[in-house]
């Protein structure tokens, strides 16, 4: 299962590819603003400059929702830097764009995916990746992970190589259910991810070891 952080902030990319798990990043226009990235020319260095800091592949939304304007979009993201995936809305161009995107061996993530259907359709248009959602559905009292796991079932039936990224992760359960369904990529908070670490058993082991250690030493 690959991790990526969800987050466009560049401290929490570098605390987590420090940790040494980090297999990418995604971004979307709201965690750019949240950072105060705004602006055509500071959104596309900040792509750069997380590309720097990671190894793995970087998603980078379009804004436009026709499908000329995805295209032009998304050769300019994707000239940018070869870890850049082009993100991609979940509507009718987006579709359109996924599968010329593909053809050209221009990786994808189509996002806003909130159903199985549209997992489908990704799958068909050649997505690199597609993004359901979960925490999101959870929200409006609907089944995220059961969305992942129905999503599994389809892709297996027909060999589908797109990759399930579990996406609006909101915590560590999250990411393990994830894990037991089979999601191939789970992208979440540095907060979730730190999460897996913790254990009290682990700590109090550890402090009993060191208190055995100074008896001796
Ligand atoms: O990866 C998608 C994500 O950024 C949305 O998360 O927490 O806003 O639903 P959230």
């Amino acid at each position: 299962m690959k991790f990526f952080i969800d987050t466009a902030n560049l401290d929490q990319i570098r605390e987590a590819q420090a940790l040494g798990i980090l297999d990418g990043v995604t971004t979307n226009p709201s965690l750019m603003a949240k950072e105060g990235i705004t602006g055509a020319d500071n959104i596309l260095k900040h792509y750069v400059d997380i590309c720097d800091i990671v190894d793995g592949d970087v998603s980078a939304e379009v804004i436009a929702t026709d499908y000329d304007g995805m295209i032009r979009e998304g050769e300019a993201l994707a000239a940018l830097h070869p870890q850049i995936v082009v993100k991609i809305p979940m509507i009718k161009d987006g579709v359109k764009a996924c599968k010329y995107f593909s053809d050209k061996g221009i990786k994808t993530n189509v996002t806003l995916i909130f159903s199985a259907g549209q997992a489908l359709l990704a799958a068909k248009a050649g997505a690199t990746y597609m993004s359901p959602f979960i925490g999101r559905l959870d929200d409006i009292s609907t089944d995220g992970l059961g969305l992942i796991s129905e999503i599994r079932l389809i892709y297996d039936n027909y060999g589908f190589t797109t990759q399930i990224l579990a996406a609006s992760v909101r915590h560590t359960m999250h990411i393990m259910d994830c894990a037991k369904i089979g999601a191939d990529v789970m992208t979440g908070p540095l907060k979730a991810i730190e999460g897996l670490l913790k254990h009290p058993l682990t700590d109090i082991g550890l402090a009993q070891f060191l208190a055995d250690y100074k008896k001796g030493n």
